[in-house]
């Protein structure tokens, strides 16, 4: 049965929350899994009243241009950079993410990134894939310590916190950090973790893991500069967005053979890679897929959807990003 709410879901999601969401709305659904061209998503957009998208899906006003239906936009992640968060509630439009049920999970790989990469491990099972283990050699595929060693935090939020702890009380790392505030020191007692400044942070850590939020600002934050500074041998991981990183800074100093290695989950242009970190031995890859456990992505897709559910039959949102918008419209 029709019903008199629309909402779109931009990409292939668990047929169970496409079911829950046709209880209350009627759905467009992209279950082809194409991603929809600029023009047809931008159609798509002027059609509905809500929306639920992934952190591939774009949301600004030149999308939107002169669309005053849509009301929600519920976002299947944490970071929400591919949101003009200023445009959206400029034009009134309530936006969502899913913190808090992923952080567990994102701080998981990261952690099994940062194993991977000290330990030199897709190197090592390429090599042996191809059937050149021949003989045992005392520094075969010798790498990096974990345990003991530095660990540096850029971005200290809640995934960040959950890295350090597994870090500081798990394998007795040390942890340094830095924030745009430091974290209240009981936190910083119970998770052994250290504010350092921004260059001391490059300078000590055996190991650097960048887990803040993207925007504009922090673009190419990690550049050829601050990897200069960073220790010889030492290694670089990503779990938050690509642009973080100037990746052929990253590959000039892997070729140079400055950094030990490097883990990337996240990339500047995905789903294409930079052909200059495709060709190194020393990074470990994976295709953006930090918060997919199973329990987890359902998680998110149901919290993405509970958002729309809510904001359509209860006037309210679970986790918003713009509250203003919901103040103002229930003033
Ligand atoms: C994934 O990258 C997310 O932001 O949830």
């Amino acid at each position: 049965m029709s019903k008199s709410i629309t909402v779109a879901v931009a990409r292939p999601i668990f047929p169970e929350v496409l079911v829950r969401l046709r209880e209350h709305f009627t759905v467009v659904d992209n279950q082809g899994g194409q991603p929809w061209s600029t023009q047809s998503w931008a159609q798509c957009l002027q059609a509905c009243d809500g929306v639920l998208t992934t952190m591939a899906d774009p949301l600004n006003a030149g999308l939107l241009a002169g669309n005053t239906r849509l009301k929600v936009a519920a976002n299947m992640a944490v970071g929400f950079n591919n949101f003009n968060l200023p445009e959206l509630t400029a034009l009134g439009i309530v936006a969502t993410n899913t913190p808090d049920v992923l952080t567990e999970t994102t701080a998981d790989l990261g952690f099994a990134l940062l194993m991977a990469c000290a330990r030199r491990m897709s190197e090592s099972e390429r090599y042996l894939r191809e059937g050149l283990w021949s003989s045992w050699r005392y520094d075969f595929f010798a790498g990096a310590e974990v345990h003991g060693s530095t660990l540096g935090i850029l971005g200290m939020g809640r995934i960040g916190q959950a890295v350090a702890k597994r870090a500081s009380l798990g394998f007795g790392m040390q942890v340094l950090y830095h924030n745009r505030h430091p974290l209240p020191s009981e936190t910083e007692r119970v998770l052994k973790a250290q504010f350092v400044s921004r260059d001391e942070l490059l300078e000590r850590a055996d190991h650097l893991m960048l887990v803040l939020p993207y925007s504009p600002d922090v673009h190419h934050t990690i550049g050829a500069q601050e990897i200069a500074r960073m220790k010889a041998g030492s290694h670089l991981i990503n779990i938050a967005r690509g642009g973080l990183i100037d990746e052929n800074a990253l590959a000039d100093a892997l070729e140079s053979g400055h950094l030990g290695g490097a883990a990337l989950d996240v990339f500047e242009n995905e789903p294409q890679v930079n052909p200059r970190l495709l060709a190194q031995k020393r990074i470990v890859m994976t295709p953006h897929t930090a918060s997919s456990s199973l329990k987890t992505r359902l998680a998110m897709a149901n919290l993405a959807a509970d958002n729309l559910i809510d904001f359509f039959f209860k006037g309210s949102v679970r986790t918003p990003l713009n509250a203003e918008v919901l103040t103002r419209q229930t003033q």
